[in-house]
């Protein structure tokens, strides 16, 4: 377990380790105590962003998406014209407000959706092509859902090693390994053998992720990963998420944690009615937005 995860988890415990914290996990402490978040504080993370190891990214597209409209049940469309590209190593963050498609539009990314028209490439494999078999493009994209979705009746190693042996990518003792390196890299590997409902929603949460990790993705999706939780578990969790990016995951993030969006995101797109309203590096977005949809949306989320 990394110093900065044992330190987040001190957090929710033990007041007196708060005291010897860095900066960046005392605006975690922050926003575990509040979910909006100040000025001063976005200075912090943007200066942290502005040293995110640099170079962790290449140009070769990893998700491409054109054009991209969702329509249910064939009146309500949800997602109007979306394009983008996101590139090897890129963490881009997408906020908006309720109902503007921002799930939607993920699970379209891994083929949990059907596609209404346009494209969706992942690793430029057009997932609405028939001829393109969905399983394995789903392998290389792992999600993480608001509700960590994992099963009740099995301990946590089986969660993990579960999918894998069932799709024949690993053996069980191949499976194994890799699951508890996964709970190592997370900061559970003490929970291998516990059941969900002796952790809590953080370190659920943690699980999950070491969950999708087992498949050896390329890419990671993750709907509001921290907007179930207790305020004092979300820090855990976003340590585990600047971890993956920091170690060079491509990364899709739904989310309403202005102040880690500050940090890790390379890019912001603001989604509502359907459409990409505004799209730039955080400093864009959130110190300077310029359609007044994402200036209403910010302004009631931030207090700035
Ligand atoms: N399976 C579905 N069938 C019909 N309508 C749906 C379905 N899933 C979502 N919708 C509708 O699509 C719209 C966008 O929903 P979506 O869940 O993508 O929004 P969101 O931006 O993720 O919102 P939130 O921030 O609340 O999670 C909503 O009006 C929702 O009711
Ligand atoms: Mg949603």
């Amino acid at each position: 377990m990394t110093d900065e995860l044992q330190r987040a988890q001190n957090n929710g415990a033990d007041k007196a380790a708060a005291d010897e914290v860095t900066d960046a996990a005392a605006i975690e402490q922050l926003q575990q105590s509040d979910i909006s978040t100040t000025e001063v504080e976005m200075d912090l993370r943007l200066a942290n962003h502005i040293e995110k190891e640099a170079g962790a990214e290449s140009d070769k597209v990893k998700i491409h998406v054109a054009d991209l409209h969702k329509t249910y049940n064939g009146r309500l469309e949800v997602l109007k014209g979306i394009s983008i590209d996101v590139t090897e190593g890129e963490v881009l963050v997408i906020i908006g407000p309720s109902g503007g498609g921002k799930s939607t539009f993920l699970r379209c990314m891994n083929g949990l959706e059907e596609i209404t028209s346009g494209t969706v490439e992942i690793n430029g494999a057009n997932i609405a092509d028939k001829k393109v078999n969905i399983n394995k493009v789903r392998e290389d994209v792992g999600m993480v859902f608001q509700h960590f979705n994992l099963f009740a009746n099995m301990s946590v190693i089986d969660n993990l090693t579960l999918a894998p042996v069932d799709l024949k990518k690993a053996t069980k003792e191949e499976a194994k390994k890799t699951a508890m390196k996964m709970l190592e890299r997370v900061g559970l590997a003490d929970k291998a053998n516990v059941f969900p409902h002796q952790l809590s929603g953080g370190q659920k949460q943690r699980v999950a992720i070491a969950r999708a990790l087992c498949m050896h993705p390329s890419i990671m999706l993750f709907d509001e990963p921290t907007s179930a939780l207790d305020p004092e578990m979300i820090g855990e969790v976003l340590v585990v998420m600047k971890e993956l990016a920091a170690s060079g995951m491509t990364m899709v993030i739904v989310t309403h944690e202005m102040g880690f969006a500050m940090e890790v995101a390379d890019r912001v797109i603001f989604i509502s009615d359907g459409v990409i309203q505004e799209e730039g590096t955080p400093q864009e977005v959130f110190k300077h937005p310029q359609n007044p949809k994402t200036q209403d949306f910010l302004s009631k989320v931030l207090e700035i």
